[in-house]
């Protein structure tokens, strides 16, 4: 790996949704100093970096995604102060901290889309895209059309998500050095790094229709991050739709854009609509990991190895067996992904297996996209839109944490702002932590043998597995030394190894007596080859 990367590679990141995370002062939405609480835990577990969902001053139409003030603090989430404590308390115990920059839209509540949409000869006024018609027919993520009309200024403004999240036109060179200043603040407060929001949409091509990938895409990333005062930091995009050969230009680390991206193929695959109930295979998973492993290793790029986040229904009720089989299920999918060559990162309580809720009734959602779908879903009748989007909801990700199975989880003293988690009762940390086997203890060990294993964390990988097989086999080799990793899918099979003459590192079944005896429903095996 480029030496430019190489460190990133044995960072674990902690992501955490700052509002369902842990209340201290009693309102009902986590706060800042829920997250500085909660630091010794993380730092236990064997996490070093985390990144924070947005916290800046917002509306909340889309919970943070809306930004209203990139230089100051939500207030339901404390103040500026409880941020640099946060930086310094988190730094003081070696863990990094990852902002998420939000550089495509702002909230209409921003001062900039409050002038711009004043008059058409402002000096705000071409921040953002106004036309006199809507040039394209684009629809916005969350529904309804992506150009609305501003009376103010009788014209239409772009939105790619809400109404009230305008897109920014960074075609305007002063928008860009605006995100440059912004990225500097939060870097001279001590950021370590920065995962950025929908990346791939800031430069659009708007007469041919396009509205990502546009043509400045890679020059407008390289000027923001590309220079001298940015070097050090970390920074992952989100890009939903990369071809490799888009993420080899962003993350080349000669072009000096982006460490890395986010790329969702796993999340994607058996995947048709957002809301339509599937279950993508184990192995389907696998096949797409082999794939990007094996790219990224020829040219040399960074990958994110995660299988959770705040836009996606928690991966183990998705591609797992989330009941009677939800320890094996989740410690499987811990040991698949996280011995992997790459970033390692963990969305929040995924570490001691949580699960999707279900809810009855549409008030229980919060999410602006879920409910807007809900309503295009009525048509085919209340329960099939309900049952749509206790599937597909991002609500299923933002649940509070259940800490303990106490009325609010041990989230808040008081009902929180999202019902709490409906399989509190079932799973939650406490209940994890002293149960007969623990989902979070095998996270303790897998993370803590990745930190003492070189050939887990820069080692070549090379897969043994073939497409038709049950299960997944590859090693990790470095420096002469080879670590080799199994894992078995739902159904008992026999890989053929015999571990009499290996050294077992760790296991996810107390007993593995029997050296040649069939691998059962989820075992995994991670040993050293002699
Ligand atoms: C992607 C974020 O992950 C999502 O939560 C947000 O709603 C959209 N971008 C718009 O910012």
């Amino acid at each position: 790996m480029t030496e430019k990367y190489r460190d990133f590679l044995s960072w674990v990141i902690y992501q955490i949704y700052p509002r369902s995370f842990q209340d201290t002062n009693g309102d009902g939405i986590g706060d800042l100093n829920g997250v500085r609480a909660r630091l010794d835990y993380l730092k236990d577990l064997g996490v070093n970096a985390i990144w924070l969902c947005p916290c800046y001053k917002s509306p909340n139409d889309d919970n943070g995604y809306d930004v209203a003030d990139y230089r100051d603090i939500m207030d339901e989430f404390g103040n500026m102060d409880d941020m640099k404590a946060l930086i310094s308390e988190s730094h003081a115990r070696g863990i990094h901290v990852i902002m998420d920059l939000v550089p495509n839209h702002t909230s209409s509540a921003h001062k900039w889309f409050r002038a711009s949409k004043q008059s058409r000869d402002n000096p705000y006024s071409d921040y953002y895209y106004w036309f006199d018609e809507p040039p394209t027919d684009w629809n916005a993520s969350f529904g309804g059309k992506a150009w609305e009309y501003c009376p103010e200024r009788k014209q239409y403004y772009l939105h790619s998500y809400c109404v009230s999240q305008p897109d920014l036109n960074w075609d305007n060179p002063k928008v860009r050095d605006e995100m440059k200043a912004v990225g500097d603040f939060w870097a001279s407060l001590g950021v370590d790094g920065f995962r950025i929001d929908v990346i791939d949409q800031i430069s659009k091509d708007i007469p041919n229709g396009r509205n990502c990938f546009g043509p400045h895409l890679h020059e407008y990333i390289h000027e923001l991050f590309g220079r001298e005062e940015a070097a050090h930091l970390f920074t992952v995009g989100e890009c939903w739709a990369s071809t490799g050969e888009e993420y080899k230009k962003h993350c080349d680390a000669s072009r000096n854009e982006l460490s890395t991206l986010f790329q969702f193929d796993h999340l994607e695959c058996g995947r048709s609509e957002k809301f339509v109930q599937t279950a993508p295979s184990l192995a389907a998973v696998r096949d797409v990991l082999v794939k990007w492993q094996t790219f990224n290793q020829q040219n040399d790029l960074l990958q994110m190895l995660f299988t959770d986040n705040h836009d996606n229904a928690p991966f183990l009720s998705r591609v797992g067996n989330d009941k009677e089989l939800r320890y094996e299920s989740a410690t499987c999918i811990a040991a698949m992904f996280y011995t992997l060559k790459g970033v390692a990162l963990l969305y929040q309580g995924q570490e001691f297996g949580t699960v999707s809720p279900r809810y009855d009734d549409i008030s229980d959602f919060r999410d602006v996209e879920a409910i807007n779908a809900y309503n295009g879903f009525l048509p085919l009748g209340k329960e099939e839109a309900l049952k749509r989007i206790n599937f597909g909801s991002r609500d299923n990700s933002r649940r509070p944490i259940a800490w303990d199975g106490s009325e609010y989880g041990g989230f808040s003293t008081v009902a929180p702002w999202t019902p709490v988690h409906s399989e509190k009762d079932r799973v939650n940390l406490d209940a994890d932590i002293h149960g007969e086997k623990s989902i979070h203890a095998f996270y303790k060990r897998l993370l803590a043998l990745r930190r003492a294993t070189p050939e887990l964390l820069y080692g070549d990988f090379t897969v043994l597995s073939k497409p038709t097989d049950p299960f997944f086999r590859f090693t990790r080799s470095y420096e002469g030394k080879t670590v080799e990793v199994l894992c078995n899918f739902e159904t008992a099979s026999d890989p053929g190894v015999s571990f009499a003459e290996q050294d077992l590192l760790r296991s996810n079944y107390k007993d593995r007596k029997d050296a040649s005896a069939p691998f059962r429903p989820y075992e995994i095996a991670i040993y050293r080859v002699k």
